[in-house]
């Protein structure tokens, strides 16, 4: 029979100790599974859910509108494309291992030291080498009440324990997190800005979160869409001032290489050695390494992203809450649009889909009453909130 993992979740609200974020994977310890073995998977591997990645396909449909992963509508720069297509001709080589070009244009840009930069498969590699390399068995994990999926999934893969801490109203509660805080805590993931909620907290809250933590736990701030927010840093100042603050980053949001897999992470010296440690040498590819370097320095078309992004945004959002959808403020490239009840948010995606628009529903985060719905260009927007007008006027 197949071990099935004894670390569960442990769910707190951080202030009375009692769960206010209804229960979700507890351990599966009587999950019984086909055929007999003697092969066991380590402790935490089978509390683990498949992670769900936002659809992209409507069965009959063709020109199918994405708007469920939170990619660039815009897509990536020339140059970077450009930077690809030239790899192309060393394919035969093996990539950069110390990744200096990449981390020495990231210095360069962001005005950070290159040698305590990590570049990554993804953002969520850095995030699963964080969880590997400083938790285990009888570990905790702390993320909160609707944070993004992989910190779950990476701390039960390193067999440690994930706490989830309620947000208040969608939004990170820091007393709550430092009252979840114990002597086995190891690290605390927040998602500034957070998805799926879009929103964010301000630079003195981190601060004092940072500040009141225990001494052996790391505050991982996971930047993936900081660069949507104009003047916010993504913590790369309080990773400056402490010994406890690690900041994680992507391409794969404004700079538009989701399909590339490029991350980074920005920490103390010493604990980026130790990542370092459990980094394969050529974790990224010589394309990718090069499209995102091309990318990082095209700052004109980051820049007219950016903006492209906070004008739709804010036009999709008034545009829902005037047809009674209301949502967050947004720091992202997504609205949470909320809705009567999940009835009315599942019966608004499928109509969705009928018009060829794919959103996300979010009741795995724990918000069944939402869609979360990527900025779009100008044309996806208007067919948003076309469809839903049209749907709040019964066409479903
Ligand atoms: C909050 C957050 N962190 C990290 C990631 C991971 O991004 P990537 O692995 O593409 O860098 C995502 C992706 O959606 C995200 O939303």
């Amino acid at each position: 029979m197949l071990k099935i993992s004894l670390y569960g979740s442990v769910l707190l609200n951080g202030k009375s100790g009692f769960s206010c974020c209804s229960g979700n994977g507890m351990s599966k310890q009587n999950k019984k599974a086909d055929g007999m073995t003697a092969i066991t998977a380590q402790p935490g591997i089978m509390d683990i859910e498949l992670y769900q990645s936002g659809s992209g396909h409507i069965e009959g449909v063709d020109n199918v509108i994405k708007l469920s992963s939170n990619e660039n509508p815009l897509g990536p720069s020339e140059a970077a494309i450009k930077a690809y297509q030239n790899a192309a001709f060393s394919l035969h080589r093996y990539p950069s291992s110390d990744q200096a070009s990449l981390r020495g244009a990231i210095g360069e840009v962001y005005g950070l030291d290159p040698n305590r930069v990590i570049c990554g498969a993804g953002s969520d590699e850095i995030i699963a080498f964080l969880c590997q390399a400083f938790a285990g068995p009888g570990d905790e994990v702390i993320h909160t009440e609707h944070g993004f999926a992989m910190y779950r999934i990476s701390t039960l893969a390193a067999g440690a324990t994930p706490v989830e801490v309620c947000e208040n109203e969608r939004v990170t509660d820091v007393d709550a997190i430092l009252d979840a805080c114990n002597a086995k805590t190891k690290l605390v993931f927040i998602a500034n800005p957070n998805n799926p909620t879009g929103t964010m907290i301000g630079e003195a809250d981190l601060a004092r979160l940072a500040d009141g933590m225990p001494k052996q736990a790391i505050l991982v701030l996971d930047g993936a869409y900081a660069e949507y927010v104009e003047g916010y840093d993504g913590g790369a100042a309080l990773v400056e001032q402490r010994e406890n603050v690690f900041m994680t980053r992507t391409f794969s949001k404004l700079y538009g290489l989701g399909s590339l897999r490029v991350g980074w992470g920005y920490g103390p010296a010493a604990l980026v050695d130790v990542l370092n440690r459990i980094r394969g040498p050529f974790n990224l590819s010589q394309s990718a390494l090069d499209a995102a370097e091309a990318a990082l320095r095209d700052i004109e078309y980051t820049n007219h992203c950016r903006r492209e992004n906070e004008k739709w945004r804010a036009w999709l959002a008034n545009g829902l809450s005037e047809l009674g959808v209301p949502s967050d403020v947004s720091q992202a490239n997504f609205v949470l649009a909320r809705f009567a009840n999940q009835e009315e948010a599942e019966n608004c995606d499928a109509y969705l889909q009928t018009q060829g628009l794919v959103v996300r529903r979010v009741a795995g985060y724990k918000l069944p009453n939402a869609l979360r719905i990527t900025v779009g260009d100008e044309s996806a927007c208007r067919q948003v909130v076309h469809a839903v007008r049209n749907f709040k006027a019964g066409a479903a």
